[in-house]
């Protein structure tokens, strides 16, 4: 007896093609099971099963689902070819027949199942393209130095795409656009390194930062508090305290003064950099938004020619251009080594600490190992003849392991990034910050000078050594500034970043 021939609809996905499909989607769809089960297994800590479920399975879901009616078309092809008896194109449904019913009520359960899967799954793919590991931590070597600088910093834990995508549909679009891109970059490796700044088309501040942080809650001052060591034998401390004139726009306050209130609300500035970074900037406009009035400023040691002026867009002045690192901070040596020296990870005990720390971290390394071993040996060797009475070996040993996490923590030899290849523009030590146009030589028409001098933004409280303190009576005036070594009348003169770089001045 003939094999008897399968008949009506059902019987098209019987061939080779569909039952593929339908093997592959079967195999992938508990791959995705599977990796959401050891993802939630291994606590979510690592990003790549994210990747794999949620990115890189789902299509071949698809694809396997695509394949069944793919078949079925060859198949019917197939008996035409082949002369047999074939059915309509379409499945006929007739709901008086009990085994339509049934495959219509199959057909159904299984496309809402699939739709309700496929829903969450997109909405997973959505949120776990906008998590931090994604962001940070998938394509390691290349976003290392912002992720790990990131963690270390007040905004550890606001997402990445708190400020670099903010709320919205359309920069979302164009973000998940360029992030193609950069996949293909990494993919191919041409990537630059280190990754440049300013970041085109970054989102106006206004949309991101004010989310959290809104101009009229700014008011009064910010006390800040330093203590820098000298470069000498004992890396002496020297400690300033300031008074910060963050200023504000709320009129309730009464306070309309100071750094935000004039940068900001009431106001608009508008300047014109001649270089990338947004270092030198020869052309400044400053417009009083309620009368309408403005004056520009242009450099007088380097003023721009009219051509520039006309030619190149004008840049709206806005929190990046003082806060371009608030969260990507690679703290420079002459930092980082104050900063561990006041919390006692390095021993002051130890002779010219300072000055070997600082000096071993600025080097310039090939790799990251390569830095570990040249600053476990300059630090060996430099107190291989310490007496223990000056201070114990377990100091030293702890030098090195201190000195080699600072140096993991910000210097990234591989994407060729460090504190001097990253400006930084709040204030004027080791950047030039507000020195780019408060200098003094950005000068209107009418004489008027953008202002250098000392107070206009701030006022130090105390300063010297922690033992015989300076301090101010006053402090709205507070003290006039005093140098730690006597470099005469130099600091009047030129920014202090000519001789600060961020290593031994
Ligand atoms: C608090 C806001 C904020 C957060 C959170 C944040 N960034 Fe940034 N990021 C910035 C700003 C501001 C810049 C500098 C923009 C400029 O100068 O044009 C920047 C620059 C960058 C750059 C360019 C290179 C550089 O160092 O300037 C990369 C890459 C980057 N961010 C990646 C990340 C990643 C990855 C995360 C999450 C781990 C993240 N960012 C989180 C604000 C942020
Ligand atoms: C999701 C909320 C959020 C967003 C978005 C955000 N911040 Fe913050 N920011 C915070 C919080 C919270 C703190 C306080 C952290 C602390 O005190 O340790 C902070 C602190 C700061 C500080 C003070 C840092 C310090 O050293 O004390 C500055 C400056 C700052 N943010 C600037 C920015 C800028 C510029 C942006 C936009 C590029 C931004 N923030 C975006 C939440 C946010
Ligand atoms: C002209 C430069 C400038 C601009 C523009 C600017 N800031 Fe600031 N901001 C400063 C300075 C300087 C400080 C004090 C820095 C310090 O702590 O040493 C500061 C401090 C802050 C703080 C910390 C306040 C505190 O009490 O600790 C936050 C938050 C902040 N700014 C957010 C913003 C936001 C958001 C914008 C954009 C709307 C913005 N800033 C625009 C210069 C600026
Ligand atoms: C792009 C140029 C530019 C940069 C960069 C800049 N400023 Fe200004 N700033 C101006 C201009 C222009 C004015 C208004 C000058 C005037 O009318 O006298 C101003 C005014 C001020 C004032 C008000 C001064 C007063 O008493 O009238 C303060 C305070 C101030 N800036 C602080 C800062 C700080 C702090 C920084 C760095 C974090 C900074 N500015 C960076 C251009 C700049
Ligand atoms: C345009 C505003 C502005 C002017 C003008 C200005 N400063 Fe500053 N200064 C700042 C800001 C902002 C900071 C805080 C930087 C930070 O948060 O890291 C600062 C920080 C400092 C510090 C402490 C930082 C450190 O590294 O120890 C000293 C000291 C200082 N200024 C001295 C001076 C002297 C001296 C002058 C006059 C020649 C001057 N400043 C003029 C804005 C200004
Ligand atoms: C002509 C170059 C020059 C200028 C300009 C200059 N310094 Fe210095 N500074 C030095 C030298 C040299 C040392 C001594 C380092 C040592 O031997 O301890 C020093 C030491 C210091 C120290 C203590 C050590 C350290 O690096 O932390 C501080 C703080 C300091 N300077 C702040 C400033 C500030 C703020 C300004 C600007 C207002 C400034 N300096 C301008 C050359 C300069």
């Amino acid at each position: 007896m003939a094999k008897r021939e399968r008949s009506g609809f059902v019987s098209l996905l019987y061939n080779r093609v569909s039952f593929l499909g339908g093997f592959l989607a079967a195999v992938v769809f508990v791959l995705i099971i599977l990796t959401i089960f050891f993802s939630w297994l291994s606590g979510g800590q690592s990003p790549y099963f994210g990747l794999v479920a949620f990115l890189i399975l789902p299509p071949f879901l698809v694809l396997g689902l695509i394949l069944i009616p793919v078949g079925a078309v060859l198949e019917r092809r197939r008996r035409i070819r082949t002369g047999r008896r074939t059915e309509a194109l379409f499945p006929v449904i007739d709901l008086n027949n009990p085994k339509s019913r049934w495959h219509l009520t199959v057909f159904n359960i299984g496309l809402f199942a699939f739709l309700l899967v496929s829903a969450l799954g997109t909405f997973q793919a959505y949120h776990y393209t906008e998590t931090t590991e994604f962001c940070g931590t998938l394509c390691h070597q290349v976003m290392e130095p912002e992720h790990t600088a990131y963690t270390h910093s007040p905004h550890a834990r606001v997402e990445c795409v708190e400020c670099h995508v903010g709320p919205g549909a359309g920069f979302f679009v164009r973000s998940k656009l360029s992030g193609l891109y950069q996949v293909y970059a990494t993919l191919t490796n041409i990537y630059p390194r280190p990754i440049p700044t300013p970041i085109e088309n970054l989102r106006p501040a206004q949309e991101t930062c004010e989310q959290c942080h809104w101009p009229t809650a700014f008011f009064g001052k910010k006390q800040r508090l330093w203590t820098h060591h000298l470069y000498d034998e004992e890396s002496t401390p020297w400690r300033i305290n300031m008074l910060i004139k963050i200023g504000g726009g709320s009129p309730a306050t009464a306070q309309t003064a100071g750094i935000h209130w004039h940068m900001n609300i009431a106001n608009r500035i508008e300047f014109i950099a001649t270089d990338s970074a947004n270092q030198d900037i020869p052309w400044v406009r400053f417009t009083d938004l309620a009368t309408g009035q403005s004056q520009i400023f242009i450099d007088e040691n380097n003023p721009p020619d009219s051509n520039l002026v006309n030619s190149q867009p004008l840049h709206v002045m806005d929190c990046i251009d003082c806060h371009n690192r608030p969260t990507h901070i690679f703290d420079p040596p002459d930092r980082s080594v104050d900063l561990a020296l006041n919390t006692r990870r390095l021993d002051p005990r130890l002779p010219g600490i300072k000055e070997l720390g600082v000096n071993v971290l600025a080097q310039e390394y090939e790799t990251t190992g390569q830095a570990m071993d040249a600053i476990a040996a300059a630090v060996s060797e430099a107190y291989e003849t310490l007496p223990d009475s000056v201070a114990p070996p377990p100091v030293v040993e702890q030098a090195i392991s201190t000195l080699q996490g600072i140096y993991s923590t910000y210097h990234f030899p591989v994407m060729n990034t460090r504190w001097d290849t990253h400006h930084n523009h709040i204030g004027h030590s080791i950047d030039r910050g507000c020195f780019r146009c408060h200098d003094g030589h950005h000068v209107a028409e009418t004489g008027n000078r953008i202002k250098r001098d000392c107070t206009s933004c701030h006022a130090i409280l105390a300063q010297g050594p922690p033992d015989s303190l300076m301090t101010a009576d006053d402090p709205e005036t507070g003290l006039e500034f005093v140098h730690p070594v006597d470099i005469g009348e130099a600091w009047r003169e030129i920014g202090c970043y000519e001789c600060h770089t961020g290593a031994e001045p």
